[in-house]
């Protein structure tokens, strides 16, 4: 097992120790200072966790041991590192200030695209119709930036379920709409078939010739575009280096675009660009994306820790949790490392959370007090956008009291046994001055290297997801062969559902 070196050795023998939070605090009195970084007010607190001043030095130690900043530059420069796919792994291409031509190319298109369209003001709604990266990265900057920036409306469609289509025709009218067909490949059943349906919608209301001033689409598969009907100059390409759930900051950030502005699409590239420069440049003891990386790293593979919440005090990041489920699940949810050879470590956690203070209200009491621990991610925003100031002060003030519950709990006396909450729960907080595009951009950019960063740590491809295919396949099988189904409880289930 290349990974179990020495040092993972010992990082196993520190997990044996007995570790409280509230004593590392105590014996650890410049604690803050060794795990809290400050970037320009962009702030990350992880000295609330169940790491040691030593084990984050051994963390450091293995992170050298698995070549991490060997890895960063080969991702940088554009090296094939997703080997199963063959493909480099380039997103940070998309936002660098020095841009390359075909991103540069991208960017102009995309720019006279939206200025166009906000200019002529004959579109009215715009409809994303996409699912996995094609749809959660644009959806959640979209809501989460537009009670200030809002240009346009913008419904997203993702699911195949004919609800999420008909609630979002409902409210458009045929004349005012565009539909961007976001997809990748062009070949996702849920999106090519959403696209069919608001296709015939449109024509039924329009007429066949509409279909090509009312529907654009974003893919690497530009044949598959035209051959649906969409017009070659609306067709906006990226190369195949961008991977689906990265894909935001590519042409797949159209909708966003266009419901925003495109000076708002650039702030956000501009914000991931600066955490990109951060994770390149900042020693590694002093490197957000890699503390925040090692340190769940080490809760989950080496404490048993398994559960990750994101928690944003924020009700614009409501989509924040969705966008990370996919990021990093489908990242680092593997057992196959890049050997070929199965792990006997665990590895990507399972990511749950809601916006506080909801959340408090629904799964904090399993946070708080249930045997099976789950680590806590809480994110903060100190500008709010509303004027309710006594309002945000008790929001983020709830941040603040989570932390103390979490950290010291409460003795309990013996006759009230259920009031004992038992405190050192691991958790980290995140500040972001307000939530600009450009600080929206450095928040999304610290999640794609953290998750960078624990692949490495797991010798994982964390840029495939072959794992999503089977059920795939799976269900055409069944479309395709229902009457054939061998499977008793499958047959079943297809009498059932009357396939
Ligand atoms: O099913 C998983 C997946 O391949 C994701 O990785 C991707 O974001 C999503 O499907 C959508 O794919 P596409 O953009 O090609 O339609």
């Amino acid at each position: 097992m290349p990974n179990k070196n020495t040092i993972w050795q010992q990082l196993e023998r520190l997990a044996k120790q007995s570790i409280s939070v509230p004593n590392l605090i105590k014996n650890e009195p410049n604690r803050l200072d060794h795990f809290s970084v400050d970037l320009d007010g962009f702030y990350f607190d992880a000295s609330k966790t169940r790491t040691s001043q030593q084990t984050l030095d051994s963390l450091i130690t293995y992170a050298k041991s698995c070549n991490l900043e060997d890895w960063r530059s080969k991702m940088f420069a554009g090296e094939r590192i997703n080997n199963t796919e063959d493909r480099a792994v380039l997103h940070t291409a998309l936002r660098a200030s020095n841009p390359r031509k075909e991103v540069a190319k991208s960017l102009a298109h995309m720019k006279r695209f939206v200025q166009q369209t906000h200019q002529e003001k004959r579109i009215k709604t715009i409809v994303n119709i996409g699912i996995g990266g094609s749809d959660l990265g644009p959806r959640m900057v979209y809501e989460a930036l537009k009670s200030t920036q809002q240009k346009l409306n913008v419904y997203y469609v993702s699911n195949i379920d004919g609800h999420d289509l008909q609630a979002v025709l409902k409210q458009c009218e045929a004349d005012k709409t565009l539909f961007i067909i976001a997809s990748k490949t062009f070949t996702t059943i849920e999106t090519l078939t959403n696209a069919e349906t608001a296709k015939k919608w449109l024509v039924n209301k329009l007429g066949q010739n509409a279909v090509k001033d009312h529907f654009v689409a974003l893919s690497t598969n530009s044949q598959a575009a035209q051959e649906f009907g969409i017009d070659a100059d609306n067709i906006f390409p990226f190369e195949d280096w961008v991977g689906g759930r990265f894909s935001l900051w590519s042409s797949i950030g159209l909708s966003l675009s266009l419901g925003l502005g495109f000076d708002v699409f650039e702030e956000l590239l501009h914000g991931a660009e600066n955490m990109d420069q951060h994770f390149l440049n900042a020693p590694l003891e002093q490197n957000i994306p890699v503390l925040m990386g090692l340190i769940g790293f080490w809760h989950i593979s080496f404490l048993n820790i398994h559960a990750l919440a994101c928690l944003p005090y924020d009700q614009r990041l409501e989509f924040l949790p969705l966008w990370l489920q996919q990021l990093d699940m489908e990242s680092n949810g593997k057992e196959i490392d890049r050997n070929g050879d199965k792990v006997d470590y665990i590895t990507g956690p399972y990511i749950y959370g809601q916006p506080g203070t909801n959340g408090q209200h629904a799964f904090y009491q399993h946070i708080h007090q249930s045997p099976l621990l789950t680590f806590c991610e809480f994110i903060g925003v100190i500008e709010p956008n509303h004027p309710y100031k006594n309002q945000h002060e008790i929001l983020l003030a709830n941040l603040v009291g989570q932390s103390l519950a979490l950290t010291n709990g409460q003795e309990a006396s013996k006759d009230e046994p259920y009031k004992q909450f038992n405190g050192s729960r691991p958790h980290s907080v995140l500040l972001l001055p307000s939530l600009s595009p450009f600080h929206l951009g450095q928040l999304l950019a610290t999640y794609e290297h953290k998750i960078f960063v624990q692949g490495i740590l797991w010798n994982l491809n964390s840029f495939d997801q072959w794992g999503v295919e089977l059920g795939k396949t799976l269900a055409k099988k069944v479309l395709d062969d229902k009457n054939n189904e061998t499977d008793v409880a499958a047959k079943e289930l297809v009498k059932r559902l009357k396939l």
